[in-house]
């Protein structure tokens, strides 16, 4: 679907067609978000919020568009509540800073899952360090899915915010974030969900979910790497102290005292990635030509698809088989090292992601080293999925 709208698919690895499988890392670009990045270079670029002249007025404005967009695809009641980062990571990192510099205190305490991606736990632990709190961990089963009992009873008056994945990057698990942000906000708790691997396979809406900030990254949905969002409802906005201190974020300086800008700015200091930002508008617009509906369809057939085949292989294990999942699949083949399947597979052009998946909570969870990931997005075909299938069948007997 839309492949030709892809350039990169068109190469060739080791002599053989590009089979790209390592979507959950990263998506590839279609060529309308690389003409806007060659746009903005080629006609565009200035610096934005500050020049009095054309091009830095008209940046600024197509700039400012983007932001309406996300606030659109979202569906957030306001323009000012969407911060543009450099991806999910830094806008865990900014709610991890500011919200814990404001809110968190000695003895308090944050609820994650024991399925998180690195960078929606460690922020964590950090501000937990620094505020002498500390960490409670929602278990999940066998299957990928979360405890929400366990969830329920995990509450004291001691609890400051949940932090919790929409989708986990390994298991591929869709989690019940808007039951959960009810059971937090029945015990007037807010939830940040890292949705940087849900944004690209459902609709979003972060007034639906309830959610109190909700973050995403442009290059996990088909748009440039160095741009991404943090979405935080305009009241927590308001009450947290800047993240980064400089330009754009001030109101008045002097050398004394600084008063600070008004929402968003407060959060974008520095020159920001105009051309990214541009760029994550031609991916939005991208998708939502496609739409998200057509995407999630196509890739849960290639997702069942994969599982049917894949699980007739003698040996092979899948991680993560909750009724609720993306496109990402998750195995083991026998005893072999995720690494050497990863690297075979790779000399037949084929592209997934072996190790612990920047999870290895998880992996201890299941007593493993690591996995092989097969993630699919929605220019991937079944006619690949047999290929990769027939080279699992063929490493086989080599990694006996
Ligand atoms: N978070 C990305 C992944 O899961 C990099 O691969």
């Amino acid at each position: 679907m839309y492949r030709d709208e892809f350039p990169i698919l068109d190469t060739t690895v080791y002599g053989k067609p590009l089979i790209y499988f390592d979507n959950a890392a990263t998506t590839q670009k279609p060529q309308a978000v690389i003409d806007a990045l060659v746009r903005y270079y080629t006609t565009l670029n200035s610096n934005i919020h500050r020049g009095a002249h054309h091009l830095a007025n008209v940046a600024t404005e197509e700039y400012e568009q983007t932001r309406e967009a996300v606030r659109q695809l979202i569906n957030a009641e306001h323009r000012h509540e969407i911060v543009f980062t450099r991806g999910t990571t830094e806008s865990i990192n900014l709610v991890a800073s500011s919200f814990c510099q404001a809110f968190l205190r000695q003895g308090d305490e944050v609820i994650v899952s024991g399925m998180e991606h690195h960078s929606n736990l460690v922020p964590w632990q950090m501000a937990c360090e620094r505020q002498g709190a500390r960490l409670r961990v929602i278990p999940f089963s066998d299957d990928g899915v979360l405890d929400l009992e366990a969830y329920e009873g995990l509450f004291s008056a001691r609890t400051r915010l949940v932090a919790v994945n929409h989708v986990s990057n390994t298991l591929g698990t869709v989690n019940p974030v808007a039951r959960m942000a009810r059971t937090a906000h029945s015990h007037n708790v807010p939830i940040l969900i890292d949705g940087a691997q849900a944004i690209s396979h459902m609709a979003v809406d972060v007034r639906a979910l309830d959610c109190d900030f909700y973050c995403f990254s442009g290059h996990k949905m088909y748009g440039p790497m160095g741009v991404g969002v943090m979405y935080g409802k305009e009241r927590w906005l308001d009450a947290m102290p800047p993240y980064q201190g400089g330009g754009e974020m001030i109101k008045e300086v002097t050398l004394e005292k600084t008063t600070y800008n008004e929402l968003p700015f407060k959060f974008e200091a520095g020159t920001p990635a105009v051309g990214d930002v541009l760029g994550l508008h031609a991916a939005i617009d991208f998708m939502q030509r496609v739409g998200i509906d057509t995407i999630a369809r196509h890739e849960a057939e290639l997702t069942a698809y994969a599982t049917e085949q894949m699980t007739a292989l003698e040996g092979l294990r899948i991680y993560g088989t909750a009724s609720q999942k993306t496109s990402v699949v998750s195995f083991l083949m026998g005893a072999a090292h995720p690494y050497d399947v990863g690297t075979l597979l790779d000399k037949m052009g084929i592209a997934v992601r072996t190790g612990h998946h920047c999870t290895q909570p998880i992996m201890d969870r299941y007593g493993i080293p690591g996995t092989v990931r097969a993630s699919f997005a929605l220019y991937n075909t079944k006619e690949e999925i047999d290929t990769f299938v027939a080279a699992l069948r063929r490493i086989a007997p080599l990694l006996a």
